[in-house]
């Protein structure tokens, strides 16, 4: 996967088959992609059948979540051997909406981590403080604890497999995005914490993506910003087009 990678996360939105509509369009949008990684996150029904519309793409398909445990009495779960069943080789973890809504924890965030990696599946791992932790000036401290929480630990090997996604909270779905200044001084602190925990190689080979009310309109100036490979893109990745012109304005920067 190229460095530089643009996913889409889909949320609770698209039935089966409005999500075949999607693919359908969206393949021929992507066909001059080379440079830039894309990867699609759509709810676990449509999986199966996006993965296998997507084989002569350059996309993949990842999930939105999955359970720590490898199987058993874990009602309406999803195993990470699951997902990978089904063709997905990403999985989207510690989501601000699976912190905030559904209670998730730092340290149920680690246990999927860790289970997704044994598993083979590449982590998105979502970080971002909260309104009011901004304006309480504690954003890098909350998103280090984040940070800590997720990554202690990890071989190299390991945090090379896993992709960061800095959202900030106050700026998802709220149409407010961080400027590429904010953006881009958060994720200048999160190569410097993967230098700090691991080393400068590691450290690059990390893709850091910024996820926030991202849209055409703005992907130009972030892309364009230090530190910033990519996005997690929520509600602009619904309109086939608008998540299309994204990974071009990638692309376009690559060239
Ligand atoms: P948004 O969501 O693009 O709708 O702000 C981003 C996300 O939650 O990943």
């Amino acid at each position: 996967m190229p460095k530089k990678i643009v996913a889409a996360n889909w949320k609770m939105n698209k039935t089966y088959q409005e999500a075949e509509a999607f693919v359908t369009d969206f393949s021929k949008k992507i066909l001059e992609i080379k440079k830039t990684g894309v990867i699609l996150c759509p709810p676990f029904i449509a999986l199966f059948n996006i993965h296998e519309k997507l084989k002569n793409t350059v996309a993949e398909v990842g999930a939105q979540n999955m359970y720590f445990e490898e199987s058993g009495a874990f009602t309406s779960e999803i195993s990470a051997d699951m997902l990978k069943s089904v063709g997905a080789k990403y999985v989207i973890l510690g989501h601000s909406e699976r912190r905030h809504i559904f209670g998730e924890t730092d340290q149920v965030i680690r246990k999927k981590i860790d289970r997704a990696l044994e598993k083979g599946l590449k982590p998105i791992v979502c970080l971002g403080e909260l309104l009011e932790e901004r304006k309480a000036g504690k954003t890098l401290e909350v998103v280090k604890k984040q940070f800590d929480a997720a990554f202690d630990g990890l071989s190299k090997a390991e945090m090379e497999n896993c992709i960061i996604a800095y959202e900030p909270v106050w700026a998802i779905g709220t149409g407010e995005t961080a400027t590429p200044e904010q953006a881009s001084e958060v994720h200048t602190e999160i190569r410097k914490m993967l230098i700090e925990k691991f080393d400068n190689k590691t450290a690059e080979n990390v893709t850091i993506q910024y996820g926030g009310s991202v849209k055409p309109s703005n992907a130009k100036e972030l892309i364009e910003s230090k530190n910033i490979d990519g996005f997690l893109v929520g509600g602009a990745s619904l309109d086939s087009n608008h998540f299309s012109d994204i990974v071009h304005a990638v692309e376009e920067y690559l060239k």
